[in-house]
């Protein structure tokens, strides 16, 4: 491992166990100044040479052939032809005659060439030359990958019952209908734990309080779900309601804990409840005073939160707003041809997320007054630690669920991470099972999509498609927008198929679970793409559609629609075990190669190495009532 340092980099607690800084020049890759980037990294790549890596991102498990950029969005509309999603995870690996790991530490942007202009080559490029880069070559591709998790820290560890199946609908709007939800699982035999509660739980959105209307019961809510074994998980948001009273916003107004313009003046956002002011994450205090705010809801018996819109999404700026509203009024008066149209068009669009609102703002981090774009990546992880460092503080002994949106490698010592906002695509279900091993190698293990898709309408073969991947997910939270078709598994005909596969789930935790914990322990991953563990077998190194899951099983889910079979490679004999729901109806030994193998819906087949064991337990309704000891070993 060798570390170097380039310009003034700002710390960013990604890394924990620093090696000294290496002052030889940097051999692995060349170094250099261009005409668009002050500070570029490049290397050649050989034809076969795949580029694992960048975590939460677009695209392949092999980075090949695309651009990413690290920085951290508030988008829903995860396409092709995208660049970077919520997060900044700025670990590659490039596998091949050599194994070679880089991690480039800067919470600002970069930029990754890995072979679009010149698929031979890897270039990364900085528009501002501070940064820390660790490179790490290895034997083997695991080996590097445990050599860069050593030096970022342990994985966060989520409660066993965070592995039970959870329901979330933006939103469920009255204590009743959480109750309703919950009860149609229950009489439905649909195990749960885990029952989400979006925005709309809050008295106008409003961080810690509870909307006395519609959730004024929340007190006994809470008591009536822990006796059904239910664990309610709400959502917090990163902007602060702006308004007078509101005891939390006087107390970070009164206290300077809010981002600051220019001036000094408390930077004005908006996001759900309109006006807010965005704690400074960053500053020590005030990352210690939002952190307390979950006590109001860990007061009342929640051991589960969820922080969203904390990339930080911006709806508009005070400031800008202005400006557009200024604006408008000319666009109202005369003609609007091809380009004021368009330039109408853009000034609406330009409204959120806007880059030049990004650079209006102030943290103050580690004493000095820092301009946000400069830090943009660290928002998410910061804010996401002030949380888990209040639990810590505020109750040493609760195991609490904790995950985030928006993340930068050092995060995922506190937290895991969904993968945001998704669609009801089958194109998203296949990018949900190729996200998992890139996370892994950043160290974010406890992770999941929501199951179903988030945005657009599902169907009722997606639903179960999707939860026939998101059983081997750690997360598993069927979740979807306002707006769209109500997804709970109960509304469907094919209830019965997808409480079996739900009950499967089940009965996979005790094996998923120590997967889990020796991806945590060791250093190492929980889904592996197939040419890690067979890094000698070219096909294996190829197979972009199935995984393995810990050390002893395969998985090849199905990801197109209608398909009711699907090619599976299998780089070793394998004995295949089909599920019918959560019942083992077939044990067939298959051998090394190629196979076309029948998946109906409702089918799971899981594959067991030669020499493996896979361990099930009994079908239980919740992670409370599962018998860690009394499996069957298959
Ligand atoms: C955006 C989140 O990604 C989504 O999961 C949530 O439902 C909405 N915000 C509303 O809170």
């Amino acid at each position: 491992m060798r570390r170097y340092v380039f310009g003034q980099p700002i710390e960013t607690e990604a890394v924990v166990n620093k090696p000294q800084v290496c002052t030889d020049s940097m051999t692995e890759l060349s170094v250099y100044t261009d005409e668009r980037f002050p500070l570029n990294f490049a290397t050649t790549l050989d034809a076969e040479d795949i580029v694992y890596g960048l975590g939460e991102n677009v695209r392949g498990i092999n980075k090949r052939g695309w651009l990413y950029t690290s920085h951290n969005s508030d988008d829903p509309n995860h396409d092709e032809g995208k660049h970077s999603l919520y997060a900044s995870h700025n670990f590659i690996l490039i596998s091949g005659q050599r194994h070679l790991g880089v991690f480039f530490d800067t919470p600002g942007e970069v930029i990754f060439d890995v072979g679009y202009n010149h698929y031979d080559k890897l270039v990364v490029s900085l528009p501002e030359a501070d940064v820390e880069v660790y490179v790490m070559e290895g034997d083997s591709d695991l080996a590097v990958i445990r050599e860069f998790r050593q030096i970022i820290g342990k994985s966060y560890r989520a409660p066993k019952w965070a592995f039970g199946y959870g329901q979330c609908r933006w939103s469920y709007m009255t204590s009743d209908e959480v109750r309703d939800v919950v009860r149609n699982h229950r009489e439905n035999g649909i195990p749960l734990d885990m029952l989400y509660l979006d925005i709309d739980y809050m008295d106008a959105y409003k961080d810690f309080t509870i909307n006395p209307a519609t959730f004024g019961d929340f007190d006994a809510l809470v008591s009536e779900m822990k006796e059904q074994n239910i664990h309610l998980v709400p959502i917090i948001d990163a902007g602060v309601k702006k308004e007078d009273g509101y005891d939390f916003y006087e107390e970070g107004k009164k206290n300077g804990y809010f981002c600051k313009d220019e001036n000094g003046e408390d930077f004005v956002v908006g996001v759900w409840p309109g006006d807010c002011c965005l704690p400074d994450m960053l500053n020590d205090e005030a990352r210690e005073w939002f952190g307390n705010g979950y006590k109001f809801l860990l007061d009342k018996g929640i051991d589960g939160f969820w922080n969203d819109m904390n990339e930080p999404a911006l709806f508009y700026s005070r400031k800008h707003l202005q400006e557009v509203f200024d604006a408008v009024g000319d666009f109202a008066r005369g003609n609007l041809d091809i380009n004021r149209f368009f330039q109408f068009k853009d000034l609406m669009s330009g409204i959120s997320n806007n880059e030049e609102d990004y650079a209006s703002f102030y943290h103050n981090y580690k004493g000095q007054k820092v301009r946000h774009d400069k830090v943009h990546n660290l928002f998410g992880y910061y804010m996401t630690r002030s949380a888990s460092e209040a639990f810590k503080r505020l109750v040493p002994d609760r195991e609490v669920l904790m995950f985030s949106r928006s993340s930068y490698i050092g995060m995922h010592r506190y937290a895991g991470i969904w993968q945001g906002d998704n669609k009801s695509w089958w194109s998203h279900l296949l990018m949900n099972l190729k996200m998992m091993p890139s996370l892994n190698m950043c160290g974010f293990l406890y992770t999941g999509a929501d199951l179903g898709g988030f945005g657009d309408q599902t169907t009722e073969d997606l639903m179960i498609r999707w939860l026939s991947l998101g059983i081997f997910t750690p997360l598993m939270r069927n979740h979807s927008a306002l707006g769209t078709r109500f997804q709970e598994v109960y509304r469907f005909d094919a209830v019965e198929q997808m409480k079996g596969i739900i009950q499967l789930r089940y009965r996979l935790i005790p094996y998923l679970y120590q997967a889990y914990e020796k991806a945590i322990n060791e250093d190492t991953m929980m889904f592996y793409p197939l040419g890690m563990v067979y890094p000698e077998d070219t096909t294996a190194r190829r197979i972009e559609d199935q995984l393995l899951v810990g050390d002893d099983i395969m998985i090849a889910p199905i990801y197109e629609q209608n398909a009711a079979a699907r090619h599976v490679y299998l780089p070793e004999d394998m004995r295949m075990l089909r599920f019918r729901g959560a019942e083992l109806v077939e044990e067939c030994p298959l051998s090394q190669g190629h196979h076309y193998i029948d998946m109906p819906l409702g089918e799971v087949c899981i594959f067991v190495r030669n020499g493996h064991q896979l361990q099930l337990a009994d079908i239980v309704e919740s992670v409370a009532d599962l018998d860690w000891d009394n499996l069957t070993f298959v």
